[in-house]
């Protein structure tokens, strides 16, 4: 009998034991990939990453009952460290385009963009005048491939928009070009500069997932619809971006 209750004992105990070291903990953590370069969607804070992004990401989270854990890469890093199941899901005010949908899948946009551009204070004000001059962008953002599609600029390649914010206050390059809502924020931020916006199509941020994990996908999906239902996205909308 004693024996019985010994083995029992030891039993739950290994059972305890395997579901937190082992698939428990595996499925209740959902590992988020990010890019925090991205003012007002994700940044650094001291040590930590902030933004639009990573709270919408954690309220998704509790929704759908699951622990978010940030990791922070190389924007072009993002899409092939999912690919490669290194991570869940990726937030990264990341435009879902046709040419990503190729290889991940998108939930629904939650957030609705275009492209700007900065020059100096009051230098050009359309895209038009700066025909054959030198146009920063990010590596692989939507606003290069905007601009390397057509062929009277000529593109230069930063790793990231501070670089090529810097490149343009050192007369480096004529404009930058970046989405428009980090586009503000680094006006705002440095004196002499400014920024228009480019009217040629929208684009549509939204979280991307693996093509296999459609389950995931349609969780989130709901939960960013009741987030959008309950008044928690608009909250956060009107944290973020009115001023
Ligand atoms: N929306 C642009 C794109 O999808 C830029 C996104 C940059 N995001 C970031 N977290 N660095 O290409």
């Amino acid at each position: 009998m004693k024996g019985k209750k010994g083995f029992f004992i030891v039993t739950v105990i290994c059972c305890l034991f395997c579901f937190a070291c082992g698939k428990g903990k595996e499925e209740s953590i959902l590992v988020v990939g990010t890019n925090p370069e991205f003012v007002p969607f994700e940044y650094m804070e001291g040590e930590e990453i902030k933004g639009f992004d990573i709270d919408l990401m954690n309220q998704i989270g509790k929704k759908i009952g699951k622990k978010v854990e940030i990791k922070s890469m190389n924007f072009d890093g993002l899409l092939p460290a999912l690919q490669s199941k290194k991570i869940d899901v990726v937030i990264a005010g990341m435009t879902a385009t046709e040419e990503r949908k190729k290889h991940v899948n998108f939930t629904k946009n939650y957030y609705i963009s275009q492209q700007n551009i900065m020059v100096k204070e009051n230098k050009e004000h359309n895209l038009e005048q700066l025909k054959g001059q030198k146009i920063g962008v990010v590596l692989g953002y939507t606003g290069d491939v905007f601009i390397s599609s057509k062929n009277e600029y000529s593109v230069e390649r930063f790793n990231s928009a501070s670089a090529a914010i810097l490149a343009l206050q050192a007369d480096k390059v004529s404009a930058v070009i970046l989405d428009e809502e980090p586009a503000k924020q680094y006006v705002k931020q440095n004196s002499g500069l400014s920024t228009f916006a480019i009217y040629e199509g929208k684009e549509e941020y939204a979280i991307a997932l693996h093509k296999d994990n459609i389950s995931l996908l349609e969780e989130i999906d709901k939960a960013l619809e009741d987030l959008k239902e309950d008044g928690s996205y608009d909250k956060l909308y009107q944290q973020y971006f009115t001023k």
